[in-house]
């Protein structure tokens, strides 16, 4: 706890040196999932069945792979093709029986995982998007269940209403080549409201009246976001970018979306950013092999985990508390190094 308390009035880049410095160990991750064949492009742990004493985590590969590991025992559990030959750009799971996964230039799946040979229950298309985006998924109420995925084309985001297996709504820029690619869709609730922020190449932030297919409002930033992510809580969401800027905003009950802070890290490139589910912290994984972990108060940077060797491509935090790693919220990091990376930290 002292270190904690310490470093968190210090700048990012002594941040490592202090660590030597005062002579307290740099963090290490609790545990190391290896057994991936290519690079981890995608990370989520499962929800928990109440009861349920294990928990379970599920890694996407380059090669299409989705890998399963228990974390009581610490052992992978189940390994199957889930996208042939194309990498893996998103995992979610829904609950303790069925996770969803994406894959790049081919589909959205819904896999039943109670057996140890997981099988496809659903299939969503993707058409002709040769991006890097994730999908998203939100439950509206009891009867529905909203899937926005990327494309049609490099600009287009399509939004399905998953039970009834209908596809909603398109939703394409007017001046589509002036936004760019599409780079992330993100469902977001205000209340009773649930709009899709999306991302683009431009820099563009917009929030979309998904069943109109019109756009409510938007923002501009100076720099190609990559990734987004929001907390219902306090309606403050942060954005990654492909330079050194991370954007904090904020979304008011107009649906206006406004930045709130602006600040920059040591090296370009974040590939994935996630808020604890507490809301009191988020952390980034970089193109640099580094996650970095930050206040959500202040933007305060807290603390810069070094351990994979390359780009880390997704990273995820637990839904919960996860005893058999000493218990609190436990943070993932899929590398390209193969690895992914557990760490228990702020706890
Ligand atoms: C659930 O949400 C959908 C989409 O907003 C809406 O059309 C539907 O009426 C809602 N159903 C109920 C039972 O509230
Ligand atoms: C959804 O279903 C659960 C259990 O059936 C019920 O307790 C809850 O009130 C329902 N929620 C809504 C929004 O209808
Ligand atoms: C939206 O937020 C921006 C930035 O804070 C502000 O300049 C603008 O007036 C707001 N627009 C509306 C419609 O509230």
């Amino acid at each position: 706890m002292i270190v904690c308390f310490a470093i968190q009035n210090v700048l990012l880049p002594t941040l490592i040196s202090l660590y030597s410095n005062m002579g307290a160990p740099a963090p290490d991750p609790v545990f190391v999932l290896r057994g991936a064949e290519s690079p981890v492009t995608a990370v989520t742990f499962l929800c928990v069945a109440e009861g349920q004493r294990e928990n379970y985590i599920a890694a996407g590969t380059q090669n299409g792979k989705v890998l399963l590991w228990n974390l009581q025992i610490k052992s992978k559990v189940a390994e199957w093709e889930a996208h042939a030959s194309t990498s893996i750009h998103w995992l979610y799971s829904e609950s303790p029986d069925i996770l969803w996964s994406q894959g790049r230039c081919d589909s959205v799946k819904a896999w039943n995982i109670q057996s140890s040979s997981p099988h496809l229950i659903a299939t969503y298309p993707l058409m002709d998007y040769l991006g890097f985006s994730s999908s998203h998924i939100i439950q509206v109420n009891n009867s529905t269940k909203l899937l926005s995925l990327p494309g049609p084309s490099q600009e287009g985001v399509t939004v399905w209403d998953v039970d009834k297996k209908f596809k909603i709504s398109t939703l394409m820029p007017l001046d589509a080549k002036a936004y760019g690619s599409m780079m992330q869709p993100r469902w977001i609730k205000m209340e009773d409201i649930i709009t899709l922020a999306v991302l683009y190449e431009s820099g563009r932030i917009t929030l979309w009246d998904w069943a109109n297919s019109k756009i409510l409002s938007q923002h501009q930033i100076s720099e190609n976001p990559m990734c987004i992510t929001f907390d219902e809580l306090s309606q403050t969401g942060i954005i990654g970018t492909a330079s050194e800027k991370i954007f904090v905003f904020k979304i008011d009950s107009d649906l206006n979306i406004s930045i709130m802070k602006e600040f920059s890290i040591t090296n370009a490139g974040v590939s994935s950013c996630v808020i604890r589910p507490d809301g009191k912290l988020f952390a980034m994984g970089g193109w640099d092999s580094r996650i970095r972990l930050f206040s959500s108060k202040k933007c305060k940077p807290l603390a810069v985990l070094i351990y994979h060797k390359k780009t880390v491509e997704c990273i995820a935090y637990s839904k919960g508390d996860i005893e058999d790693l000493g218990g609190g919220f436990i943070l993932a990091a899929g590398s390209s190094d193969k690895s992914v990376s557990l760490w228990n930290i702020f706890n």
